[in-house]
């Protein structure tokens, strides 16, 4: 059974994993042998983080740059490949959210939020995919997508449509790309406590909303996201691609 989950050897690529979502992925995959490669905006972050994953006897090396820059990302691949770093398994987990009813919405948030959610998903997994493509060994990329992949909330636009966009990129992604052996799907989280909800969480009204409204009667955790990464990043779903996995406590089955 192990050997079908087994990251050993594996180097994963995880956006926006300093904390929250991504760092518990990258804990998780790095607890099934994979190298991790750890990314935020800020340098002083992903070192913290990077320090936190060794001390724990895990292999790990950091990243600092805005997924959303083009430039940065191809050049930090370039780096990678000078390095001798071959990303064998890509998170796309990077996102920000912004809140404001949708007339009062100026571009440039707009445009923030998908570059930031969507775009950044495009421009990574292009570049891990070229190489992924040009070794000849396959891979695994992961985007992290939510409930508004299906279903929308007032106040939040932008990110539901990167959010559906992400499934659909997804989609694309295995389209074109499992004929080399890549398997591109997403995982769609329920609410979770991260800093990202730290507002919802801290509002009594949202809290018990979705206390009452989760067939769980609960939060998510990130920890609880780990197992559905680790077997999209391994083996044991070679065959599975263009998939949305919701992890949401049964949220989106009910009315
Ligand atoms: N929490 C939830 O309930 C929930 C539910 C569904 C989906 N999701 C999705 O899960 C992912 C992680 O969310 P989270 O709740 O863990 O959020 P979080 O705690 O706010 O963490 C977001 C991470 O992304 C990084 N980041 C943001 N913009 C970036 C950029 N342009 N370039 C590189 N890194 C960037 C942040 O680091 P810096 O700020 O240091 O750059 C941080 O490491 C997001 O895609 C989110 O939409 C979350």
């Amino acid at each position: 059974m192990s050997a079908l989950f087994d990251l050993s050897g594996r180097t994963a690529l995880i956006t926006g994993s300093v904390r929250g979502i991504g760092y518990a992925l990258a804990e998780g995959l790095a607890a099934e042998g994979a190298t991790v490669i750890v990314n935020s905006r800020q340098q002083a972050a992903v070192d913290e983080a990077v320090a936190k994953l060794q001390a724990k006897g895990y292999q790990a090396r950091g990243l600092a740059l805005d997924v959303s820059d083009e430039a940065a990302v191809i050049a930090a691949f370039e780096q990678l490949d000078q390095d001798g770093v071959e990303v064998d398994i890509l998170i796309n987990n990077a996102g920000i959210q912004f809140r404001k009813p949708m007339v009062e919405l100026e571009l440039k948030d707009w445009q923030r939020v998908i570059d930031t959610n969507l775009t950044s998903a495009f421009i990574v997994g292009k570049e891990a995919a070229k190489r992924m493509i040009a070794r000849g060994r396959g891979g695994k990329i992961i985007n992290i997508g939510s409930l508004t992949s299906e279903a929308a909330r007032p106040t939040i636009a932008p990110y539901t449509a990167a959010k559906g966009g992400i499934k659909m990129l997804s989609r694309a992604m295995a389209a074109e790309w499992a004929q080399f052996n890549i398997q591109a799907n997403s995982i769609g989280p329920g609410y979770i406590l991260t800093d990202m909800n730290e507002a919802l969480v801290n509002n009594p009204e949202f809290d018990a909303w979705v206390k009452s409204s989760n067939p769980a009667k609960r939060w998510g955790r990130p920890e609880e996201l780990i197992g559905t990464a680790v077997y999209l990043a391994s083996s044991a779903s070679n065959y599975v691609n263009g998939q949305i996995v919701y992890v949401d406590g049964g949220w989106l089955s009910v009315l």
